[in-house]
């Protein structure tokens, strides 16, 4: 059976099997334990209660040549199925092959009320290692092979408060997402960058913006499988959201659809992967797409990804959530970079689907036929029944739990008058 075939049991069994996950592993997914009210009072002000969203597994995700089962918590229906949908056509040829730069993370510094800026950047970069080893004392990332790896400055010029002088620092945070050791190593090293520039440090924060910590994946799409016409509307639609703002956010809202379903299953900052990728977005000083598409000289569609991706497996709720402590184990990624990598795969499988329906017969349909099988699940229809029973759902249009019931009885009344299901 599929794995979208099984019970809710039989997909727990195969992730048991998958990830080797304990009976107490199962027993946290079958109750679907989050964090207790204690800790959420202690996480946010004037928390009252929990607000939760469906965790699904997109499968036949082969990336770098490794099998994943891929855990996305989202409300929306079809996007774990287009997922998969896209990862099933990609492994026909091979999967997706993704890289994640190292985990460098930009901290700055903003330093006003300094009188010769030229003076002040020699004077912060003369006094860069014993900056950056201020900045390191601050955490044990230095002891892991990583940490604060280079500081540069940058003077910038505003049109409302005149110029300022930025110091950035950039740190290898491994594998954690980052934001808290960065701050802590801006704050520390401000007094210093103070002293040395005889200005005044007013921010002291990570940028979101992670241009240095990006991801790539790239995979074919089998035109045998994909179909000529559909590939020649995949280009059109890429060369649509190309030229059109417009059309441009919604084609990156399919891809986040994806990233942020397993950011969430993950317990990733979401905010922060969101103002990254759409400011990646805008680069070359105009919104474009996340996605890049184009045909090989077989014919095949070949997509690509490429945006910062600022993700922890360690630290935050990631180790601390039940269920996204799981979903990590689910995945069995063993780094920040493994992650991304799966991230960015997911992202283009679902730009792939939805453009793919998009140029076919229109996101609906597919919406209507996935929430048919659901109905008639709900009825209590199973096998040859459930294919037929979602069929007539879905083309009549009446997709009700009492109509499903109502179709199952007129088969099962045809099969005893000896008439044939269809
Ligand atoms: C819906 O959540 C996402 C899509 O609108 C993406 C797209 O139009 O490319 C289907």
């Amino acid at each position: 059976m599929r794995f979208y075939e099984l019970d809710r049991e039989g997909r727990l069994a195969v992730l048991k099997d998958h990830a080797s996950l304990t009976d107490e592993d199962v027993e946290i997914l079958r109750e679907g334990s989050g964090i207790d009210f204690k800790m959420a009072d202690s996480m946010i002000e004037n928390a009252v209660s929990f607000i939760s969203y469906p965790l699904g597994i997109a499968t036949h995700f082969l990336i770098n040549g490794k099998e994943y089962l891929v855990p996305m918590a989202i409300e929306e229906p079809s996007v774990v199925a287009a997922a998969s949908k896209g990862a099933k056509v990609a492994r026909l040829r091979g999967g997706f092959t993704a890289h994640a730069d190292p985990s460098i993370m930009i901290g700055q510094v903003q330093v006003k009320g300094i009188k010769d800026l030229g003076r002040a950047v020699e004077d912060v970069m003369k006094s860069k290692d014993e900056l950056l080893s201020i900045a390191n004392s601050k955490s044990s990332l230095a002891r892991r092979n990583a940490g604060a790896r280079d500081l540069r400055c940058r003077v910038i010029d505003t049109d409302s408060r005149g110029k300022m002088l930025i110091v950035e620092l950039l740190v290898d945070v491994k594998d954690a997402m980052g934001a808290n050791v960065i701050n802590t190593m801006c704050e520390s090293i401000a007094p210093r960058i103070e002293s040395i520039t005889n200005g005044r440090v007013l921010l002291r924060i990570l940028s979101n913006y992670a241009t240095h910590r990006l991801v790539r994946a790239t995979a074919r799409f089998a035109r045998e499988e994909v179909g000529d016409d559909a590939v020649e509307g995949i280009l059109d639609a890429y060369a649509f959201a190309e030229a059109d703002v417009y059309r441009c956010v919604t084609h990156n809202k399919g891809v986040m659809n994806g990233i942020i379903a397993v950011a969430l299953a993950t317990a990733q900052d979401t905010r922060a992967i969101e103002a990254g990728a759409h400011a990646y977005a805008c680069r070359d000083g105009r919104y474009s797409s996340l996605t890049h598409w184009s045909r090989d000289s077989n014919g095949d569609l070949v997509g690509s990804i490429e945006l910062p991706l600022a993700v922890g497996t360690v630290g935050g709720l990631t180790s601390t959530h039940p269920i996204a402590r799981l979903s990590l184990k689910i995945l069995k990624v063993e780094s920040a970079r493994e992650l991304a990598c799966v991230m960015a795969s997911v992202g283009l499988a679902q730009n792939f689907s939805a453009l793919y329906a998009l140029v076919r017969e229109g996101i609906q349909a597919g919406h209507m036929r996935l929430h048919a099988r659901k109905v008639a699940m709900l009825a209590g229809a199973e096998g040859n029944m459930l294919d037929e029973v979602a069929e007539r759902l879905a083309r009549e249009g009446n997709i009700t739990v009492e109509h499903a019931r109502q179709i199952m009885q007129e088969i099962t009344h045809d099969i005893s008058d000896g008439k044939k299901v269809r």
